[in-house]
């Protein structure tokens, strides 16, 4: 069989380490797809950063060349960001590869028009790494649970915001001191808004929504709420009512079944809760439906290896549906179930 060519769009802490697994566990790779994969270019912005063990002569700076190739069955997209992706992944599209992507900023704003290119180029577009690291929430969803009905969502999605909550919780620090701690051990970026303020949180929670309820939710319609302003009194008066804090992010059908909402606030939470006990900078999601109850997926939401771990998933289910001619479920079980884009009170 021939090999299936892939091409890595970002080199960085989640990029090299999916370059790494694909050469350590290259047999097991190919006997699970059937046909081995070969690793045909990485595009960077800094060439000089690519780490060590990936060919040189593979590393361009030019992605959109890439892309344009022809011969590239899979683009796996780990930049992040609105542009270039957005166009680098339609590009991809255009000439014939299917897309595996991390990006959750991009999937929250333009989820539906990128999979109806998919759609219209036969392609498939796979993103179980954009949500919750390793976590597998997007196909237990989108697959496992396709002959159920999903009303609920509820989760700690974010795990920077939870190290620092745990840390608030268990020490007695304040928002800063815990804040400062998250950035010394590198959960935390240098600019923490997107975490600390729910943006992230608010993405996930707009993906997970939309293929719960097979319904568009866009990051606009999520109600969001950060988390910077809790201080130490805060979780004193929790703890006096046998509680903690937890930044969650809450997706449900409303109580007649006619809309959904999504929304992203801190809320307390009981100490029985099985989602108060999720430490450090873990994800929990709980999903509750019709048939099966409640679920719970708990992991690694983020991080090189448990990141890349998900994109190595996606990209051995996109490789089999190329070689069996197939796409996978896409966006076809949509019915336009109406967002309320206030959020649920
Ligand atoms: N900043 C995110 C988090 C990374 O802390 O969970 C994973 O999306």
């Amino acid at each position: 069989t021939r090999p299936l060519k892939v091409a890595l769009l970002g080199c960085g802490v989640v990029g090299s380490e999916v370059a790494r697994i694909m050469t350590t566990h290259a047999d097991d790779l190919a006997a699970r797809i059937g046909a081995p994969l070969e690793l045909a270019g990485v595009a960077v912005r800094r060439p000089a950063k690519v780490r060590e063990g990936i060919d040189p002569a593979l590393v361009t700076t030019d992605a959109t060349a890439l892309v344009k190739r022809g011969d590239i069955d899979v683009v796996v997209e780990v930049i992040g960001g609105i542009e270039p992706a957005r166009t680098l992944i339609t590009t991809a599209f255009e000439h014939g590869a299917s897309v595996v992507s991390a990006n959750k900023a991009l999937l929250a704003k333009d989820g539906a028009a990128l999979h109806a290119a998919a759609q219209k180029h036969g392609a498939d577009l796979y993103y179980e790494a954009a949500v919750a690291g390793a976590i597998p929430l997007i196909r237990p969803l989108r697959e496992s649970l396709a002959g159920d009905k999903v009303n609920r969502v509820l989760g700690i999605v974010n795990g920077t915001t939870n190290f620092i909550l745990d840390k608030m919780d268990s020490t007695g620090a304040g928002y800063q001191e815990a804040l400062d701690e998250a950035t010394a051990l590198g959960y935390a970026e240098a600019d923490p808004t997107a975490d600390v303020e729910g943006f992230d949180a608010a993405a996930k929670a707009a993906i997970l929504a939309g293929i719960a309820f097979h319904t568009r939710v866009r990051l606009d319609d999520v109600y969001r709420e950060g988390m910077t302003e809790i201080t130490a009194a805060d979780f004193a008066s929790a703890k006096a009512m046998g509680c903690t804090i937890k930044l969650l992010a809450i997706c449900e059908r409303a109580w007649d079944g006619g809309s959904v909402t999504a929304r992203v606030h801190p809320a307390m939470l009981p100490l029985s809760h099985p989602l108060a006990s999720v430490r450090e900078a873990y994800n929990a999601v709980f999903v509750e439906s019709d048939a099966a109850g409640q679920l719970m997926f708990y992991g690694p939401g983020a991080g090189g290896s448990p990141t890349a771990s998900a994109v190595l998933g996606d990209l051995v289910a996109v490789c089999r549906n190329k070689l069996s001619e197939a796409t996978g479920p896409g966006e076809s079980a949509y019915t336009g179930l109406p967002v309320d884009g206030m959020g649920a009170v």
